[in-house]
């Protein structure tokens, strides 16, 4: 039974991201839903179900990418009651993908497992190597710039100005990707950090001397 579920999601979901190129796509979904369940096996803790079916779902009603959030809600709502699940269940999912948005770096405390960790997966995809392609996708996308020394790093900001500011790609390296690392909630997330959080660092360094003339 929770096998169809999944299946039916997965189509969903495949068919509603498939043509995404702001970073949303369904690779990115996929990545997000395998990297949270490692870390629910290697945490030994939280329902893999609920946990891959948050994942799934967890774009779906993005403000981002429906005509306003009240839209998004409403479609993830509607997919929700075609499947044979307990009230329980889609409240739980439902209240996961509500809370895991960064926007702009406002902490709201999760209160599942669950949550955290479709979090921490979701987190993980904005980071490292991949984290960088996705960085310059959606900046190419926004029509933002690769980079301009003149424009300062905006620290504390409002989800309005998070949106619509005038920034460029690196910028967005300080003003959130470089923080992930330290917004963890698990152990296991935080050692996939690693790698990832060095590979952005090394890339920032050659950038710049790349843009010096440097090199
Ligand atoms: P969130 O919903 O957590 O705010 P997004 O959905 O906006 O994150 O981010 C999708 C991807 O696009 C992420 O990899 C993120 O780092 C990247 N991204 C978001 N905003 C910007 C931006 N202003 N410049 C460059 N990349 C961005
Ligand atoms: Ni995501």
């Amino acid at each position: 039974m929770r096998n169809q579920v999944i299946e039916q999601t997965e189509n969903y979901v495949r068919n509603e991201l498939g043509e995404d190129a702001t970073g949303h796509d369904w690779f990115h979904v996929d990545r997000v839903r395998r990297n949270a369940l490692h870390i629910c096996k290697e945490e030994t803790t939280g329902d893999p179900f609920i946990i891959e079916m948050a994942a799934l779902l967890h774009d779906i009603a993005d403000e981002k990418l429906n005509e306003s959030s009240e839209k998004g809600e409403e479609k993830l709502e509607s997919f929700l009651q075609t499947l044979l699940l307990t009230d329980t269940d889609k409240r739980h999912i439902k209240q996961i993908i509500e809370t895991i948005s960064f926007k702009g770096g406002q902490r709201t405390t999760l209160s599942t497992i669950e949550a955290k960790i479709v979090q921490d997966a979701d987190r993980l995809d904005a980071i490292g190597a991949i984290g960088i392609a996705r960085a310059f996708a959606y900046g190419g996308k926004k029509g933002q710039s690769i980079y301009d020394p003149s424009i300062s790093v905006r620290n504390e900001m409002t989800l309005e100005e998070y949106r619509k500011g005038k920034s460029t790609s690196i910028h967005h390296f300080y003003e959130k990707l470089l923080k992930l690392k330290d917004l963890l909630n698990t152990d296991t997330a935080r050692k996939m950090a690693e790698s990832r959080q060095q590979m952005m660092v090394t890339f920032l360094e050659q950038f710049y001397r790349e843009w010096d003339g440097q090199v």
